[in-house]
């Protein structure tokens, strides 16, 4: 079931569930990550929130426990967004959290915290720099992208920041022990050479140096050099089909996702993904082959509000009776046609095959070419029996039950137990 790659890649097919953290200066407007660029926000103007990050609430802890109990495995956190500041006690700016009033490392809290739950850890650094006085500014993004470039990039030397980068990879990678995913965000190269790619990070360069620090990282596909990355990551989406190389094998992937639309906290952001619509997309993502990234952002104050803890409680609850349909599991084989409205996971050690009711059918469902492939079936949230039927064994005439031939027809409860009525999960063991 691994599909090539340069790091490890076996617990990351395994584990399939992750937690992404957007926390950082931008947690204090309180409009998602991106408000610097949009505002066009100078950078005395944004320092205030840098004189103001004060998360007396933060307790990384409670925030390792909710992503545990949720059934995550592992954790990617942004150690630097966009805005250049960094969450941990860099040594090569002063643009970071103990400089602030806070004081306290919080991404070697944040580490800690999450190593004892058990979780591997992941570090998001944005290749993007609106704050580093070396990084050339260009017409894409960033606060100044309208101003007089010519004028604002004197002195500018984008050579010194991609060592300044390739510097605090080297914090990154030997201060904090294991990291078993480096996440880059992200390159925009342009036909007319106004935006910017691999010759920029001098990306070549920074994966040697990554490799030669930690050979079982595992990188994602935003450094604009598709043969050095590990996991491809749509964004936003979920891809209806495996991703797959250019040889046609599936590929790593990992699907990153909010709960609202913003990565960094959003006060007044209204549309919240229902619980259905996160089970849903969870299954979408393993039914595919692929991983789900979870997004949080914490507040100003260093909590997870009440919508971040209900959309982490919904992951907890169904999580709890079905991870077995998650952990170890992947895209079913092709034989196996899923029925209107489910989804299959398939783990290939157990031979188990997990069907996934996005729609409730009530009373009976037919399962397509699975006619003498089935030994026994039950509903994974309690263990009760569901009752296989196929055409040769059909004793009663149903009209609207007849099972198709090569299919089987499993009987379901028409009335599900209460715990378990969003996207129930039936476990198939196959003969
Ligand atoms: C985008 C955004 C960014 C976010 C990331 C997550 O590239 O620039 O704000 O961190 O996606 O995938």
């Amino acid at each position: 079931m691994d599909t090539f790659a340069h790091g490890d890649s076996a617990w990351f097919t395994h584990d399939r569930f992750g937690m992404f953290i957007h926390w950082g200066l931008y947690a204090l407007p309180a409009r998602g990550e991106w408000l610097r660029h949009f505002d066009e926000k100078p950078e005395d103007a944004y320092l205030t929130y840098f004189d103001h990050f004060n998360p007396d609430m933060f307790d990384p802890k409670e925030w390792a426990k909710s992503a545990r109990m949720a059934g995550m495995k592992y954790v990617v956190i942004t150690a630097k967004h966009h805005d250049g500041f960094c969450l941990w006690d860099s040594k090569h700016t002063d643009f970071k959290v103990t400089k602030t009033k806070f004081g306290r490392d919080v991404l070697r809290e944040i580490i800690d915290a999450f190593r004892s739950e058990g979780l591997r850890i992941g570090i998001y650094y944005s290749l993007i720099d609106w704050h580093h006085e070396d990084f050339i500014i260009d017409r894409h993004v960033g606060p100044y992208r309208n101003g007089d470039l010519d004028k604002l990039n004197q002195g500018r030397d984008m050579k010194r920041y991609a060592q300044y980068m390739r510097d605090q990879v080297i914090e990154l990678l030997t201060e904090f022990g294991k990291v078993d995913i480096l996440w880059f965000d992200f390159s925009y190269p342009k036909t007319d050479g106004s935006g910017k790619g691999k010759d920029d990070w001098e990306a070549e360069k920074l994966v040697e140096l990554i490799r030669s620090l930690q050979p079982g990282v595992l990188l994602d596909n935003r450094l604009d050099l598709p043969e050095a990355s590990d996991i491809k990551t749509p964004e936003q989406y979920t891809p209806d089909n495996p991703l797959v190389d250019e040889n046609g094998n599936v590929s790593l992937w990992e699907g990153c996702q909010t709960f609202s639309g913003s990565w960094g906290y959003n006060r007044d952001e209204g549309n919240w993904k229902t619980p259905q619509m996160c089970i849903e997309m969870l299954v979408n993502h393993v039914s595919r082959g692929g991983n789900l990234l979870m997004n949080v952002g914490p507040t100003a104050r260093g909590f997870l509000d009440d919508r971040t803890q209900a959309g982490l409680t919904a992951y907890a609850d169904w999580m709890k009776f079905n991870a077995r349909a998650v952990y170890g599991c992947g895209m079913a084989p092709k034989e196996f046609c899923e029925p209107k409205d489910c989804r299959y996971t398939w783990n290939p050690e157990t031979k188990c095959l997990y069907l996934h009711l996005f729609t409730y059918p009530f009373k009976h469902i037919h399962l397509p070419d699975l006619a003498g492939k089935i030994n026994y079936a039950q509903l994974l949230a309690d263990g009760s029996e569901i009752t296989i039927r196929s055409s040769e064994n059909e004793v009663h005439t149903n009209l609207n039950s007849g099972t198709p031939d090569n299919a089987i027809t499993l009987e379901l409860p028409v009335k599900l137990p209460s715990h378990c009525t969003v996207v129930p999960v039936i476990e198939l063991f196959l003969k």
